[in-house]
């Protein structure tokens, strides 16, 4: 990058928003990642006005631009080397208005996911996005990753929450679709070109979100279940009243989170294959209580606790999302997020299993995951077995079930080689098309998804 470039970004974001060189040091390159930031440059827009003018001037001058918004993604999209600028949203935090009655909220794309949750329950309405990096995450980066979480089962994926967005496109141009309309058939829906793009066709900088009444209380309980037909029977028995999140966790990995290297005691000490963890909008917990007492007398739920109080709550739900145990275990595992038909996964994580311990006795598959949503997630502690040989082993049998190499974390670089698992030669080079024509010079986020 010249001098002049750099020059002429610092006159647009003053030098409070451009950081190089020493001023890089001590930022790293994404939460879960223990190196330094690798960039040229790392530019804070703080207005849509300024990512724009960056954008033309980047444009002009063929530099590579890395949008980032919390860094929290687990694919690599937001990973940048020594020649990319890389963009972050972060002096774009503000959540401009809330419209109570349209049930909506403007935000600025580096609004942090906590606080826009936050924002809305103040309001006394309710925003469904809900994810483990909640703390760090951008509702920039939600969109473009189109991200999941824990309540997608009962209100939808990321792209469902979106009404509008404004979008700075690789030449600079601004193209601003700020709607708050539920209904608007008006031709193609460009809003939805960016979510789950990756930040490859444009740099989110603004969207109305869209909210929902707030819901009642959350009731919730962990259940040991003893068979796997009767976990699918279990999510189609809370699915009918109320059902706002359906986790479950293989026995190793509920053991693993609660075992020696966790400070979580078990809650429940009755072992069984599988842990349903699952939120139930409710405001009488008795009839909760009585519904659960049915499941039992069924015979579907062999143990099970109630949490009683926020703090029980937000235990029960760390032994679903804390991920330090395993680090703590392992000296390297693995981290995977695949969709699959729900009546496959018993036999699809079992195979898995046998597949890894043929090839090192000592390795292991920890599963647990979304499992309303189709969705499960893989720690895999390797033993001796390389990335690549692991990914073969977790992505190859998914065609044959007409599963997906990912189903809410992306593409980013990680699986780009897999793509193809998921995504027909027509489709990826329809994708391909796609991105050449917002991007001809491929300088948004380039060799991110696949390669042109
Ligand atoms: C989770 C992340 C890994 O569900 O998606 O915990
Ligand atoms: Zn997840």
């Amino acid at each position: 990058m010249s001098d002049s470039l750099l020059d002429e970004i610092a006159a647009v974001v003053g030098a409070a928003g451009l950081l190089t060189g020493s001023a890089l040091a001590g930022r790293s390159a994404g939460i879960w990642s223990g190196e330094a930031l690798r960039a040229k440059a790392l530019v804070r827009p703080c207005s849509t006005a300024e990512v724009a003018a960056v954008m033309r001037l980047c444009h002009a001058a063929g530099q590579s631009v890395i949008p980032v918004g919390g860094m929290t993604g687990l694919a690599g999209a937001h990973e940048s080397g020594p020649d990319d600028v890389v963009l972050s949203t972060e002096r774009m935090q503000r959540i401009e208005s809330i419209d109570v009655d349209g049930r909506s909220m403007t935000v600025e794309a580096g609004a942090i996911l906590q606080q826009v949750q936050d924002a809305a329950a103040d309001a006394g309405l309710y925003f469904a996005l809900d994810l483990g990096a909640r703390a760090s995450c951008t509702i920039g980066g939600n969109i473009a990753t189109n991200a999941g979480g824990v309540r997608v089962l009962r209100y939808g994926m990321m792209r469902e929450q979106l009404l509008g967005v404004e979008v700075v496109l690789a030449d600079g141009s601004v193209l601003s679709s700020m709607f708050n309309l539920l209904k608007n058939n008006t031709g193609y829906d460009l809003r939805q070109f960016f979510v789950g793009s990756e930040g490859t066709l444009g740099v989110v900088t603004r969207a109305v979100l869209r909210l929902h009444e707030a819901p009642p209380p959350v009731q919730t309980a962990l259940l040991a279940v003893p068979e796997w037909s009767r976990v699918m029977s279990l999510l189609r028995y809370f699915d009918t009243g109320g059902l706002a999140a359906c986790e479950v966790m293989w026995r190793n990995d509920y053991e693993l989170n609660t075992g020696d290297f966790s400070d979580i005691e078990p809650p429940l000490t009755t072992a069984a294959p599988y842990y349903l963890l699952i939120d139930v909008f409710a405001a009488d917990r008795d009839e909760f209580e009585d519904r659960l007492a049915a499941c039992f007398e069924r015979g579907d739920v062999v143990d099970g606790v109630l949490a009683l109080s926020e703090a029980e709550r937000q235990a029960l739900w760390r032994i679903r999302e804390d991920f330090e145990p395993e680090q703590r275990c392992f000296e390297r595992v693995f981290g995977y997020d695949i969709s699959l038909p729900i009546q496959r996964m018993e036999e699809v994580v079992e195979t898995l299993g046998r597949e890894l311990r043929k090839r090192d006795a000592g390795a292991e598959v920890f599963a647990y995951g979304h499992i309303g949503d189709g969705n499960l997630h893989y720690s895999i502690y390797p033993g001796s077995l390389s990335r690549d040989e692991v990914d073969a082993l977790v992505y190859r049998p998914l065609a044959a079930v007409s599963g997906s190499v990912s189903a809410e974390h992306g593409i980013g670089i990680e699986k780009k080689a897999w793509l193809h698992c998921t995504r027909n030669t027509a489709e990826i080079e329809l994708m391909r098309r796609v991105k050449r024509m917002f991007d001809p010079d491929n300088l948004l986020n380039p060799g991110k998804l696949f390669d042109l």
